[in-house]
């Protein structure tokens, strides 16, 4: 039960809140050469909301490519969705490129400040300080969307950035209509938020959340903007904004260089490729965990005949996959510029036979059976994604993030920037659970300018005649998000579907699975029940899942936004 309070209270303080070419590209597969030959001849964006999503077709009606509309969809994402990413924020790109199958993971994960030790977050006992991974200056990393941009825009777009950035200029200075969701996360933080002139004077009305509607003007975030669409994107990491940047940082308490923001760079990663069922399934690298986990736990689940077991028994095996897969994370994944990551052996066929060979259909397997990290929580829809497809069949799915919302609630003086809290995703101590619950240990430990470990997955599914674009915001349960919805797709079922699929979650620790309403029938969840699930129904649903389909033989292009949030998918 403690287990749980301390999962409560981590769910509690969730809501209330360059480049380098370090791989070879993808080697493209038969599907994905084959792709390389077709167009889908409409495009198709799903973001967290409309606006956003408008801004990135209006790039793609000018010109831009699928690459250049992700620019254009994460600018504006910081202005109409600040509650889940923003310039100061970071996250991964996949990116497919029709022309040649070629695809590659830009990373633009955050990396701590140079001035971050391991124990930072510790007190003088070693036991964690409440909330300073979570709340304070010092639970910002460097970020690195900005330069992600950067790199998507040079390398792979079509247009100046300039131009991409323009729709989110316009949304910044000219507003746009306060949101039911943005307003019930500002009032979940009026406490702190009254209190922040920089916070009051963008988003309050005489220390008040305005109604929904009210067009929020955001003129500071204009014009940090406008600077960067006259002096380039790179201009966030030097000169006059990234001395401002660090004043308003260490006046705060947090302890951001110049030098930091000078040397971080966007890297170029390999993709995680899978094969399942016949389909080629990407995602993105380390430092995310989540195409390793995803890929591993569809090799897990390769093991079985999913169409000949009961579909109670199919809920079980998804789950100790889910299970199995997050050990695997908390004990070996982090920073692959850090540490070794053996990526090999985790996505290995073998590796998962030896897995799947310990999986009961008849008893659900302790987390603490398994060989691991003894130490629970929850994630509310912060954070965000977008999937988009060109009419070329370029593709980009992208998982951006402040971590909490509107990261840690501090703003940058002037700027119209959140500070981002993603520092609260490295392991600050073996075993103590991060804000979603996540465990981890040495190989996630802070160290100067390591990238702390994402769960993010956005993927791409390949299979044959059909692909899917997808991926969620959701902390720890973005995993278990994307494994459903390629399960889903290859079952056969559309973006809406997917999306709106009633969704379960098992994350080793805590030793729980919880589940959204009619995710199992009565008679599953007796039944996952009486075979050792312990089930904790939950009381909200989670993610925001944003999926874009194309039928090849059809030509049916198909893009669908999460019901549970407010955002847009539209096809042109
Ligand atoms: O990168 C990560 O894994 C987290 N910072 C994502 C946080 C998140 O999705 C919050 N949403 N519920």
């Amino acid at each position: 039960m403690k287990r749980f309070a301390r999962a409560g209270a981590c769910l509690c303080l969730a809501l209330l809140f360059a480049i380098a070419w370090v791989a070879a590209p993808a080697a493209p597969t038969a599907s994905a050469a084959s792709a390389a030959t077709a167009a889908p001849g409409h495009a198709a964006i799903a973001s967290a909301h409309p606006l956003a999503t408008a801004a990135g077709l209006e790039i793609l009606r000018n010109g831009g490519n699928a690459f250049d509309a992700a620019v254009a969809v994460s600018a504006a994402l910081a202005v109409v969705e600040p509650t889940g990413s923003g310039l100061t924020g970071g996250g991964l790109y996949l990116l497919h490129r029709q022309s040649d199958g070629f695809e590659t993971a830009i990373d633009a994960r955050e990396f701590a400040p140079a001035a971050a030790s391991r124990d930072m977050f510790l007190d003088a006992k070693g036991e964690p300080v409440p909330r300073l991974s979570t709340d304070s200056a010092l639970a910002a990393g460097i970020p690195g969307e900005p330069a992600g941009m950067a790199l998507l825009a040079a390398k792979y777009g079509k247009v100046p950035v300039a131009r991409s950035l323009a729709p989110a200029i316009r949304l910044a200075r000219e507003g746009f209509p306060l949101s039911a969701r943005v307003h019930e996360s500002l009032e979940r933080r009026l406490a702190q938020f009254a209190g922040d002139p920089d916070v009051a004077r963008n988003f309050l009305r005489d220390g008040a959340v305005p109604p929904v509607g009210t067009i929020i003007r955001q003129p500071e975030l204009a014009a940090t903007l406008e600077y960067l669409a006259q002096h380039g994107l790179d201009s966030f990491y030097h000169g006059k904004l990234a001395a401002q940047l660090v004043a308003g940082v260490r006046a705060q308490g947090g302890i951001w260089t110049e030098a930091d923001l000078a040397a971080y760079r966007a890297l170029e990663r390999k993709p995680i490729v899978g094969q399942y069922r016949g389909a080629r399934v990407v995602s993105v690298p380390p430092p995310s965990s989540g195409g390793i986990a995803l890929i591993e736990a569809l090799n897990i689940l390769a093991q079985f005949d999913l169409s000949g077991v009961t579909p109670v028994q199919r809920k079980q095996l998804v789950i100790e996959a889910m299970r199995r897969v997050h050990r695997d994370r908390a004990l070996y994944l982090g920073d692959p510029d850090f540490i070794d990551v053996p990526v090999s052996r985790l996505t290995s066929v073998d590796y998962a036979a030896g897995l799947a060979a310990s999986i009961r259909l008849d008893r659900a397997t302790p987390s603490a059976s398994l060989p691991g990290i003894g130490a629970g929580a929850a994630a509310g829809p912060q954070t965000t994604h977008f999937s988009v497809l060109d009419g070329d069949g370029n593709r980009v799915a992208a998982t951006i993030t402040l971590n909490f919302f509107f990261g840690s609630g501090r703003m940058i003086a002037g700027t119209g920037l959140f500070l981002n809290n993603e520092m609260d995703d490295f392991s600050m101590k073996p075993g103590v659970p991060n804000g979603f619950g996540l465990v981890g240990a040495d190989a996630n430990a802070i160290a100067p300018h390591k990238r702390m470990l994402s769960s993010v997955t956005p993927v791409f599914v390949d299979a044959g005649s059909r692909v899917l674009i997808g991926g969620s915001p959701g902390g720890s349960r973005i995993i278990g998000m994307s494994l459903l919805a390629t399960l889903a797709f290859l079952d056969g079922q559309s973006a809406a579907e997917i999306v709106a699929a009633p969704r379960f979650h098992q994350q080793y620790i805590p030793d729980a699975v919880q589940y959204e309403a009619g995710a199992f029938t009565d008679d599953e969840a007796r039944a996952l029940a009486g075979q050792g699930d312990l089930l904790e129904p939950a009381a909200y649903r989670w993610g925001n899942f944003q999926a874009v389909t194309w039928d090849r033989a059809t030509g049916k292009v198909e893009a669908a936004s999460d019901p549970r949030g407010e955002g847009g998918g539209a096809v042109e």
